[in-house]
């Protein structure tokens, strides 16, 4: 597919670990833009994290190892501080749910008001990754459950020797 323009767009998030949901929104958005930075936050206020900043940026670059338009990198401070310093004013975030779009909506406005230049796209994935949350994958791996459908081998495997 022929990309519409040369943008690039900047996917934030905590990916701890990236899901198959967070894959799935990543090669959809790399079919509209030229480049996809996932912006790997290290620190998020009230999470604990279960695999450390560069443990999760290794993770995610692994399981996107194949798709050339996606960059991995961590970042710490504001979002805004961090998309000024990169060639673009674009944010893209996904929506699973209608529940999502509150806190979405706040962050989106929030977001403009720090950077009025900014803006921020959604994209939906696939139905049957609308229920999965990164939470929910390490509880189910902790309690011994299978999640190589929710997570890459690679990441089920790093789970897997967590518990
Ligand atoms: N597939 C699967 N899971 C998805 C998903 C998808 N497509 N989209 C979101 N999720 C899950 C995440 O795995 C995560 O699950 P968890 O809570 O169980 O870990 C949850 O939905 C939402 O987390 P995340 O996408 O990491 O967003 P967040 O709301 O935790 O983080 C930041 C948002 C990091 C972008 C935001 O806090 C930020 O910008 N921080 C930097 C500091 C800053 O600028 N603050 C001011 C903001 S106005």
């Amino acid at each position: 597919m022929q990309h519409s323009n040369n943008s690039t767009v900047v996917y934030p998030g905590t990916f701890d670990p990236i899901t198959r949901g967070h894959e799935d929104i990543i090669n959809r958005a790399s079919k509209i833009f030229n480049k996809v930075i996932i912006a790997i936050a290290a620190v998020s206020t009230g999470k604990q994290f279960s695999f450390a900043i560069d443990r999760r940026v290794e993770l995610a670059k692994n399981a996107l190892a194949g798709n050339p338009a996606v960059e991995v990198v961590a970042f710490e401070g504001l979002l805004v501080d961090f998309i000024a310093s990169r060639e673009t004013n674009l944010i893209l975030r996904g929506l699973r749910a209608v529940s999502d779009f509150e806190h979405e909506f706040q962050l989106a406005n929030m977001n403009r008001k720090l950077s009025p230049d900014l803006e921020t796209i959604f994209l939906t994935p696939s139905e049957q990754f609308t229920y999965i949350s990164s939470s929910l994958v390490k509880e189910i791996a902790r309690l011994g459950g299978n999640v190589e459908q929710f997570v890459s081998m690679d990441i089920a495997n790093a789970l897997a020797s967590l518990r």
